[in-house]
């Protein structure tokens, strides 16, 4: 008898523009992530409008899944994962998202990829949008998600895909990270606004250190388009439930710690949690806005506007489980004096003095997740599903094709030995998936450098490399653990 269910889904996620590559190949259209440069830990990513002359553009050719993936998947079972998250690449379906028939080719890899998956036990759980935003599309309707044909384009696309993938799909996500148009980025970088006549990128990444962004003018902008988003999601779940035999789930979760012991620090870290956390989930799992939502808008000047239409929208499509990623806790204060002496951290919190950091700055905390898990179930008694956990780390590939990540056994240990120590509290965890079991690009740098997998590939950060795979020290031991139903973590 193991804490983990015998059905418990392990296995790892990927994102389509991440690892895909074959950007024109079988009629795919362009999306703005084929547009992304690569960048670095000090040098932000830019989308350019076209695919400038002598610009590295990382998802083109990726660790080319597109071809590799029946090997790719042989690892997979090896590892023997029952569970493999990727997501659909929305320009393979529709080249510039609303065309008036769906690409046949693009349908036609999807359907191979899972039944070569199902083939091999796996389990798919896909995202139906991770920033693969089609160009075309973005040129027809320029404020984007701002734009409710935008919209409407998305979820007959959705629909398309639950309803052809019929029996070799059952788990979908609408959205990857439902809550980062809330957590301080300027709206810009989720919702990528298309400007014909001005120089100005598309999406600009930022500097994760200093990602403060919370004008009205940005909070009001974002409000708007993810309440779009979060009525796309419930159409969604509602089309979905209609098909049948197909689990939809929320996606959104992160913790905040008070950095002192103020009630002024606790009642911010509440309410940095509200808005990245309960602002999402409240309305995917109940169908309507939390009561504190309404004092943030009307703080931040917020003028959206809900209609009838859309409240009965948001009732008629609950999620059926929670999804996360979780790579890090943070912490907030209000006293100057601690600010001051106080290292920053991502989105505008500050360093956590009693935990370490990765290379790329991200601090490790195994016992957040433990929390995490606690809070979510608490307040909304649903399932929940780990969709993303991992350390981005340099990996060294040795003379003999051996790669010793002793540091990323490390990390996931410590957070798989809190998982199970949450379902002994009580909480009803369904799966858990690693981040990037294959390595594949870093969003937020668009490094290869950046690696979370138990796969090595052979690429670098300007696209050279023979893209050969190779089993990391990590490979073996996740295959213990999920042989051993989570209990052989040594
Ligand atoms: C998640 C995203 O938030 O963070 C992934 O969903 C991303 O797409 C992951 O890859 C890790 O970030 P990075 O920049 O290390 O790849």
């Amino acid at each position: 008898m193991t804490r983990f269910k015998d059905d418990f889904l392990w296995g790892s996620a990927v994102s389509a523009q991440q690892m895909e590559g074959a950007y024109n190949v079988g009629g795919k259209g362009i999306s703005t992530r084929n547009l992304t440069t690569a960048g670095s830990r000090t040098n932000p990513r830019r989308t350019t409008k076209t695919m400038e002359e002598g610009v590295y553009y990382p998802a083109s050719e990726s660790i080319d899944f597109y071809h590799h993936y029946l090997d790719d998947i042989a690892l997979f079972k090896e590892m023997g994962w029952k569970s493999f998250r990727t997501s659909i690449d929305w320009t393979r379906i529709y080249p510039n998202g609303d065309d008036e028939v769906a690409n046949e080719e693009g349908l036609a890899w999807y359907r191979r990829m899972f039944t070569a998956l199902k083939d091999a036990g796996i389990e798919p759980l896909v995202t139906l949008f991770h920033c693969e935003t089609p160009v075309s599309l973005l040129k027809k309707y320029p404020t984007c998600w701002l734009d409710r044909r935008f919209m409407d384009a998305y979820v007959r696309y959705c629909k398309t895909v639950m309803t052809e993938f019929k029996g070799l799909v059952k788990y979908y996500l609408p959205f990857n990270e439902l809550d980062c148009l809330l957590m301080g980025f300027p709206p810009e970088v989720m919702i990528p606004i298309y400007e014909e006549d001005s120089d100005r990128k598309m999406v600009e990444f930022i500097d994760f250190a200093h990602a403060t962004s919370s004008s009205n003018r940005d909070i009001d902008l974002s409000v708007k388009a993810l309440h779009n988003q979060l009525v796309a999601s419930a159409m969604v779940v509602k089309i979905a439930h209609e098909i049948g035999g197909i689990q939809v789930g929320g996606m959104a979760g992160s913790i905040v710690y008070p950095m002192t012991a103020r009630p002024e620090d606790s009642l911010l870290a509440m309410q940095k949690e509200q808005i990245s956390t309960q602002y999402c989930l409240h309305v995917t799992v109940y169908g309507e806005y939390a009561p504190f939502a309404k004092r943030y808008w009307k703080e931040h000047e917020v003028t959206l506007e809900i209609s009838e239409e859309d409240k009965k929208i948001l009732k008629e499509g609950t999620c059926d489980f929670i999804a996360f990623a979780y790579y890090s806790s943070s912490c907030t204060t209000t006293d100057e004096e601690v600010k001051k002496t106080t290292k920053p951290a991502m989105f505008g919190a500050y360093m956590n003095p009693y935990i370490k950091s990765s290379d790329w700055g991200w601090q490790i905390d195994p016992i957040g997740m433990r929390i995490l898990l606690n809070r979510l179930y608490a307040l909304y008694h649903k399932p929940l599903w780990i969709v993303e956990n991992g350390l981005g780390a340099v990996d060294v590939l040795e003379e003999d094709k051996t790669v010793h990540d002793t540091y990323r056994i490390d990390y996931l240990r410590e957070h798989i030995r809190q998982i199970g120590e949450a379902i002994e509290d009580g909480v009803d965890v369904m799966g858990y998936l690693s981040w990037g079991g294959i390595d594949i690009i870093s969003d937020t740098t668009g490094e290869m450098m950046k690696r979370y997998g138990f796969i090595y590939v052979d690429l670098d950060d300007e696209g050279h490399g023979t893209r050969e795979r190779y089993k990391k020290d990590s490979f073996y031991w996740y295959k213990k653990v999920i042989a051993s139903h989570g209990e052989d973590l040594d």
